[in-house]
């Protein structure tokens, strides 16, 4: 059993970042979705309840996917290979697609289908292990289809067997109707979106893209202001296109998370040490667009903690396997496997402000397992890259 954590450890930082605590040959007791207890088989106590022996394989904490963008409607495959035939991501977000083009096309779609649509990858997510998910709206970009996708989110956060998270992306990208007029539409964030969200209770997170041809610190720090009157935490999308204040902007509104980091310098890192903000790298997005790694061994050598999340989109992150995510930090952020693992549980858990319950084996906390396995080592999980080494996945 791997994963097993004191209560009172929020997330790990640093050096911590590599020590996984382990039981081997291991005993747990849960009731009720909680873990009441657990040890070494030397000193098994003889219960009067239902067993299930599992000898030989490891279990360990369900994921926490802290970033996603779940519900869309539909993939982007045309501007894949757009990609593929030399034009950069930012130059078909200019030419009206990305974002925009994602947002077409849910504008239309009903919430039903998108209902539909988006609970068929969480249930993959599920089977891969992940036990807590976060998502971003961001695709309505109008009044209605945000208030849509939040809908959406809210069935899935009640009917899911797992924790989901929801968060207003309102601010993901300026609308092509107010191009001329990009005041207006965060008018229309702050004054007409924001009350509705509220009224309904369909957040509890605020994003904004703050970065390059998105939304600049100024505007990001307007839409944070009023999205906190509203009990809203805000999560950053930062730096992911250039250095451009996303760090200091998320610190300065105690966001919990700053996502993305591809470029990072050391007023970054230094701004982060002095804050409680999780800084949070996407392997998947840089694997898919090519972009620079978020330079993870850097920020940990630096005394920092940092999560990782799959970012699962149809623009620039189409996968939710947090095994592949995992290989990925390990191969190109510079991240060893057992960092790995505590970015994708404890550290990805304080990233969702859910530490307190998932993230670790921690008596009190949520038993939420995944058990895997046979491992020589836990090197292993990241090794055989792209299998989902979860053969079973309990939440209860
Ligand atoms: O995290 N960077 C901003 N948002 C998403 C991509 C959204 C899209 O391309 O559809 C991300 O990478
Ligand atoms: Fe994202």
């Amino acid at each position: 059993m791997i994963g097993i954590l004191e209560p009172e450890i929020s997330c790990l930082k640093g050096e911590d970042m590599s020590k996984v605590n382990r039981i081997a040959n291991a005993w747990l007791h849960v009731e009720d979705g909680i873990i009441v207890d657990f040890g070494p088989m030397t000193n098994c106590p003889d219960l009067n309840v239902e067993t299930r022996d599992v000898q030989g394989q490891w279990v360990m904490p369900g994921f926490v996917d802290s970033h996603t963008h779940m519900v869309f409607a539909g993939p982007r495959h045309n501007e894949y290979v757009m990609r593929l035939k030399g034009k950069t991501y930012a130059e078909i977000a200019v030419e009206g697609g990305g974002i925009i083009n994602s947002s077409k096309r849910l504008q239309l779609m009903s919430e039903d289908e998108l209902y539909d649509k988006s609970m068929k990858y969480a249930y993959e997510a599920i089977q891969g292990g992940t036990c807590a998910l976060e998502i971003k709206s961001g695709y309505g970009l109008n009044v209605e289809s945000e208030i849509k996708m939040l809908r959406v989110i809210k069935r899935m956060k009640e009917t899911l067997p797992i924790l989901v998270r929801s968060t207003f992306l309102g601010a993901h990208a300026i609308p092509p109707e107010y191009k001329e007029n990009r005041e207006a539409y965060i008018e229309l964030i702050i004054n007409e979106m924001l009350p509705k969200i509220a009224e309904e209770s369909l957040a509890d997170f605020v994003d904004v893209f703050c970065d390059e041809g998105f939304f600049s610190v100024d505007e990001t720090n307007k839409i944070l202001q009023a999205a906190q009157k509203y009990g809203l935490i805000p999560k950053i999308h930062g730096n992911e296109l250039g250095i451009t204040g996303g760090v200091q902007v998320a610190v300065a509104n105690k966001a919990l998370s700053v996502d993305h980091l591809e470029h990072i310098g050391e007023e970054e890192i230094a701004c982060l040490k002095n804050s409680d903000t999780m800084p949070v790298a996407l392997p998947g997005s840089s694997f898919f667009l090519k972009i620079p790694y978020t330079p993870a061994r850097r920020i940990i050598d630096s005394g920092l903690p940092i999560a990782i999340a799959s970012d699962f989109n149809p623009g620039s992150s189409p996968c939710h396997n947090l095994w592949f995510i995992w290989s990925l930090a390990c191969l190109y952020n510079g991240m060893l496997p057992e960092e790995g693992f505590n970015a994708l549980t404890i550290n990805a858990a304080k990233a969702m402000g859910i530490e307190q319950q998932y993230g670790s084996i921690t008596r009190g906390k949520k038993s939420c397992i995944i058990i895997t396995g046979p491992f020589e080592h836990i090197n292993e999980m990241p090794y055989w890259f792209s299998k989902n080494q979860a053969y079973k996945v309990l939440f209860k």
